[in-house]
């Protein structure tokens, strides 16, 4: 497999808004990160993700573009966020931006321009369409609820939009848009980013007609996925991205979030030699615990959770390459929804980040998941900031009438906020996030669970962060090593086996808080072995042909 430096890096996401404040204004910042870096540089991570950061009414906290070239005022100025990228380059760090070009903001001048006149040079940057039989030009939903056409006045037109109205769909079949993105990212790349995040990047070719999606009886806007996801001129548009912005003669690291992509379908992104993208993002696993939409939670079972990442592992070996992740700001978080944030937080959340460093693939750390931060339960709909939350509740609580102790059920679930409360610094005023009024609450626990605490403890989940990420490094079998699952069937522990030449390596991890018994397959023949690392005081010697493990443990050996 060929050696790149994406491969072997950790990542680690920062969400602008709410990682640290450095002006008081209650809302996070480019200064504020910049007073943090050595926090990264201790935690050992090489690449930092950094949420949108670019001029924004933010609709959707920066999703939503007025100005690819400009700083958003709230986050500071283009001087902040130069002195940002040279503090990171300084510690060894490098700055993977994220890249929002599926839409803009309907504040962005092409808008602007387009919206004003039929023959606009700017109409065609956009989808606009005519209205049918008085309604919307076609069924399709937006993904943050209604339909995904606004009706404009001024040319008695709709536009399309899949996120919220103020987010409108560029169109990428218009080579003039696509020209204006590849010399931005090329201005980008010329300060000295050194990648892109790329945002519902497999949204970006629509089927021409925009066909009506299927719908169910009675159902009135439907998710028309099938029509704009990895959609006729996806490859063709990427190839040709990566030929003219993405390729200025030195490494960079790109990865494209691509909900609804299979592996088979992801292969074609990724693969080596497709000149497209290094890593997707893909969300089977994110979809585990849902049934119809996310918000509608199932129970699943640690079986199905294997086959899914065992598919991922299996399928892009050798061919390709895996983003591993279990949580960013559109997810609760990971200790909360795939572990136990009650007695064993400290644990599981370890038992977790095992994972996450030990599978084939490049692992992404949202901020705040090396100290265990958990999902938050806001009393009132008030408390809440993210407009796919506020839509929902008003779509099914104020106009639907439905219960609304059921949706905020599923909001403590699933809610995007749950990731964005402040991260935890330390235990005084508002955690040490800010000396101003937050703009989102900050989680209760911040009493117990901080970076100050953590770094008092040298049992925390933070040192285990940081002993990992050490381990990926000096370990290259952890990079490169081929992945191969045993005991399958288990109900309760995921185990496999990395393997780089001679080396060996053993991961065994309970899911559960009942104890669990690893029987070591009788193929696996070793004559001694190494406790490498665990989430438990352990004892060395401990003989491995059969092991209970205790609630969320976990156990990496190197066999011999
Ligand atoms: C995915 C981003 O991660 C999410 O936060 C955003 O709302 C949508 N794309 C739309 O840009």
């Amino acid at each position: 497999m060929s050696k790149a430096f994406w491969k072997e890096a950790v990542v680690y996401q920062i969400y602008p808004r709410s990682f640290m404040d450095g002006n008081g204004d209650g809302i996070g910042d480019l200064q504020g990160i910049i007073s943090r870096l050595d926090y990264l540089r201790d935690l050992g991570i090489d690449v930092v993700w950094l949420g949108p950061v670019y001029r924004s009414p933010n609709a959707d906290n920066g999703y939503d573009i007025s100005d690819y070239r400009a700083i958003m005022a709230e986050f500071g100025t283009m001087d902040d966020w130069d002195l940002l990228l040279e503090g990171l380059h300084e510690r060894g760090i490098r700055l993977v931006m994220d890249l929002v070009v599926n839409h803009t903001s309907d504040e962005h001048e092409w808008f602007s321009q387009s919206r004003r006149s039929k023959d606009n040079p700017y109409r065609d940057y956009y989808y606009w369409r005519p209205g049918k039989d008085g309604a919307e030009p076609n069924n399709w939903a937006s993904a943050f609820g209604g339909s995904a056409w606004q009706y404009d006045e001024q040319t008695d037109e709709y536009y399309l939009h899949l996120f919220s109205a103020k987010q409108p769909d560029l169109n990428w079949d218009n080579p003039k848009v696509r020209q204006d993105i590849y010399a931005m990212m090329k201005w980008w790349l010329d300060k000295g980013v050194d990648g892109f995040r790329m945002d519902v990047i497999n949204f970006i070719s629509k089927a021409p007609e925009l066909p009506q999606a299927p719908a169910a009886e009675g159902q009135r806007y439907a998710w028309g996925g099938q029509y704009f996801m990895n959609g006729p001129r996806i490859h063709e548009f990427l190839r040709e991205m990566n030929e003219q912005a993405l390729t200025p003669g030195r490494s960079i690291m790109t990865i494209g979030e691509m909900p609804g992509v299979s592996p088979e379908e992801a292969l074609l992104y990724v693969g080596e030699e497709r000149k497209e993208l290094n890593m997707v993002f893909q969300f089977e696993l994110m979809d585990i615990d849902a049934e119809g939409d996310k918000w509608n939670i199932r129970p699943w079972k640690l079986t199905e959770f294997k086959r899914i990442m065992d598919k991922w592992q299996t399928s892009l070996q050798g061919k390709g390459w895996n983003s591993l992740y279990l949580n960013n700001h559109d997810q609760p978080r990971m200790v909360s929804r795939f572990g136990n944030d009650g007695r064993y937080r400290v644990e599981s959340a370890k038992m977790l980040a095992t994972m996450l460093h030990t599978l084939q693939g490049t692992p992404f750390i949202y901020q705040g998941e090396e100290i265990g931060m958990t999902n938050v339960k806001f009393s009132s709909i008030e408390d809440y900031r993210d407009v796919e939350t506020m839509n929902l509740y008003r779509d099914r609580v104020i106009e639907g009438g439905q219960d609304a102790d059921g949706v905020m059920k599923s909001i403590y679930a699933k809610g995007r906020d749950n990731a964005r409360t402040p991260m935890q610094w330390d235990d005084g005023g508002n955690a040490g996030f800010t000396c101003g009024k937050p703009w989102i609450g900050v989680n209760p626990n911040y009493r117990e669970i901080n970076v100050k605490q953590s770094l008092e403890d040298p049992l925390s989940i933070l040192y285990y962060y940081r002993k990992l990420i050490r381990l990926r490094r000096e370990h290259s079998v952890l990079v490169y090593g081929d992945y191969r699952m045993i005991l399958d069937d288990h109900e309760q522990i995921y185990a496999y086996m990395r393997t780089l030449g001679a080396l060996r390596w053993l991961v065994m991890l309970n899911f559960f808080e009942s104890e669990a018994e690893f029987v070591l397959p009788e193929e696996i023949d070793y004559s001694g072995k190494r406790l490498v690392l665990g989430n438990y005081p352990a004892d060395p010697g401990a003989d491995i042909r059969r092991i209970r493990l205790r609630p969320y443990e976990a156990r990496v050996y190197e066999l011999e």
